[in-house]
């Protein structure tokens, strides 16, 4: 028993009624580290946790009480629990029992160790996402102040464009007899016919002061032809034509896509989708498709405005040679969306005077380009690179059409009779 008791590491000396312990067996001494005593020595003397709880010994001496315990009493680097117990059987008064914890002790220091050490780095955690956290937010403030800079810029250049442009537009027109308003009404109703053929709003914006400057060539042609109140010769003719690639000229070199829209348009609004205009002779989907668009709303402001060789023709005879020219001179696809919006052309240019001085509604509710809105532009479009060229999807097909013969010297020059003024070029 008292083996099976030590391989256990349970140690015990009896009690005697003076709460003396019995000194009997070394190793209960040996395990306190002390030397067994030759007398008997108080409990309290051994173990002074007991100190203070003399009454509830006596208790137990006197069989009052069955026992206390006193758990985790260290001695040296070991732990133990202490148990004063009666003794049922009458062989002494009571027990002292001493059990090793150490073990058990130690395992739980190290877990009350590991769960500080966790609670020390979770703080030390927060802590830096706290920081991590503020400066992530700094970081968000700085870039949303430089976005906003940046976004303030880019509007400020593009109004800036937006305003060269229309400035070039207006010295154009200046130099020509058209009548007021008239590059403004065809931007309206490319803008307009755009929007039937399914061009997004940036692209019609883009179309809409592309072809504000469809003559600005004329900037360059002499006085002496531009102004020319009769017919023109051959040789005047050749000139006149010339403002196309003029055009192209000085709106070349700069990449952005106000510019390369205007260029095209400039160069490409008296091509004839049949291959017989100029200045390059393209044919159906090779004309880019705004200079399609410029080339039927140029053609019928032209007619329905009174010129000083020309009366206004009345809407339905200049419809009427538009939808005659489908197929010839026009896209048929431009014609029919031309058709669609005509009325809506119509109203956008009726009854509002001061035509120069209005910009389209591109987007939102009714029609772009009516009812007009203020002159101030309020956020100019930003110019995404968009698919707006000649090849756009459902609007190249027939591509081919109206090409064969039309290309070289031989070529008739349009209109050969014009019915929009003559032998005149006038749109
Ligand atoms: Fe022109
Ligand atoms: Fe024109």
């Amino acid at each position: 028993m008292q083996h099976l008791l030590r391989s256990l590491k349970v140690f015990y000396e009896m009690v005697d009624s003076r709460a003396c312990l019995v000194a009997f067996d070394p190793g209960f001494w040996g395990y306190l580290g002390l030397e067994m005593p030759k007398e008997h020595p108080k409990l309290t003397e051994v173990f002074y946790e007991l100190v203070g709880r003399e009454d509830e010994i006596e208790a137990i001496l006197a069989g009052k009480a069955s026992g206390l315990t006193l758990p985790g009493i260290r001695r040296g680097d070991r732990y133990f629990s202490l148990v004063i117990a009666t003794d049922s059987r009458g062989v002494a008064p009571a027990f002292a029992v001493i059990e090793d914890t150490t073990e058990a002790c130690e395992a739980r220091q190290l877990l009350a160790q590991d769960r500080n050490e966790i609670f020390l780095l979770k703080q030390s955690l927060e802590a830096q996402n706290e920081k991590l956290s503020s400066l992530l937010g700094i970081i968000r403030d700085q870039n949303h102040s430089l976005e906003t800079k940046v976004r303030q810029r880019t509007k400020e250049l593009e109004s800036s464009r937006y305003l060269v442009l229309t400035k070039l537009a207006r010295v154009a027109e200046f130099r020509d007899q058209e009548t007021g308003g008239h590059i403004y009404r065809i931007g309206r109703a490319c803008a307009l016919i755009g929007k039937v053929l399914g061009l997004a709003v940036e692209e019609r914006e883009i179309l809409y002061y592309a072809s504000l400057l469809h003559d600005v060539g004329k900037i360059g042609i002499p006085d002496s032809i531009l102004l020319k109140p009769g017919p023109f010769d051959l040789a005047e003719r050749t000139v006149m034509k010339g403002h196309t690639t003029l055009g192209a000229q000085i709106l070349e070199g700069e990449d952005h896509i106000l510019f390369v829209a205007s260029r095209e348009v400039a160069l490409g609004h008296h091509e004839r989708w049949d291959g017989s205009g100029y200045p390059e002779g393209k044919a159906g989907a090779e004309i880019p498709l705004m200079s399609r668009i410029c080339a039927v709303a140029d053609v019928f402001d032209a007619l329905t405005s009174k010129r000083p060789y020309k009366e206004a023709w009345p809407i339905d005879r200049a419809r009427a040679l538009v939808r005659e020219e489908s197929g010839k001179a026009f896209d048929p696809e431009v014609v029919r969306a031309f058709d669609e919006v005509l009325e809506d052309i119509l109203r956008s240019r009726a009854g509002v005077e001061d035509l120069e001085t209005l910009e389209p509604q591109f987007s939102g509710p009714g029609l772009p380009g009516y009812p007009a809105r203020s002159r101030k532009r309020a956020s100019p479009p930003s110019c995404p690179s968009m698919p707006w060229s000649s090849t756009r999807g459902p609007l190249t097909r027939g591509s081919a059409r109206g090409r064969g013969g039309s290309t070289g010297p031989s070529r008739p020059a349009w209109p050969a009779a014009s019915p929009w003024g003559g032998t005149r070029w006038s749109a």
